[in-house]
């Protein structure tokens, strides 16, 4: 019984360590006010929506700034999510894609995968805001 309350302990631990820089468990966002999307979209339905826009933004402050940089001005870390053109079709599709699935290679988790997390409403309303931020120091 010991061993195994040491055990547990240690495992506290060490993931409070790996996981100390910022906060890791995924959140997942209110979006009030705005209709449900399918999960099978694959063109961006909510471009240019205001009210996506503002969820959006802080639906990447919470889930995706501690590695894409505050304010998608990547600090090198991860890549600079401003630099996916914007408006264009094949883009979003790589972008819902990606985001469902995020980045896992031989066991590594370069990034975590939002699908369980994140509905395709919370997703397309970081993308439309993505898509609002300019581009020239890019
Ligand atoms: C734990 C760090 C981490 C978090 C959190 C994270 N990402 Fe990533 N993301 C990465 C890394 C690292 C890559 C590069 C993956 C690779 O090597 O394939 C990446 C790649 C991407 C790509 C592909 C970019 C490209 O240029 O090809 C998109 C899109 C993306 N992330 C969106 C997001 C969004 C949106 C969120 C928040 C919901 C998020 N990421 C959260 C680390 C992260």
């Amino acid at each position: 019984m010991k061993n195994i309350k040491k055990i547990a302990l240690v495992v506290l631990a060490t993931s409070t360590l790996a996981f100390g820089h910022g906060d890791v468990v995924p959140h997942s966002v209110e979006t009030k006010g705005l209709e449900k999307i399918a999960d099978d979209v694959v063109v961006n339905p909510l471009r240019g929506n205001e009210i996506a826009i503002e969820i959006g933004k802080g639906a990447y402050n919470t889930n995706c700034a501690r590695c894409h940089g505050l304010g998608a001005v990547s600090g090198g870390v991860a890549p600079d999510l401003r630099a996916l053109d914007a408006a264009d079709d094949d883009i979003d599709e790589y972008f819902i894609t990606k985001v469902k699935e995020g980045a896992v290679r031989n066991g590594n988790v370069y990034m975590p995968p939002f699908g369980d997390v994140l509905s395709p409403e919370a997703i397309w309303s970081i993308r439309s805001w993505l898509e609002t931020l300019p581009t020239d120091d890019l």
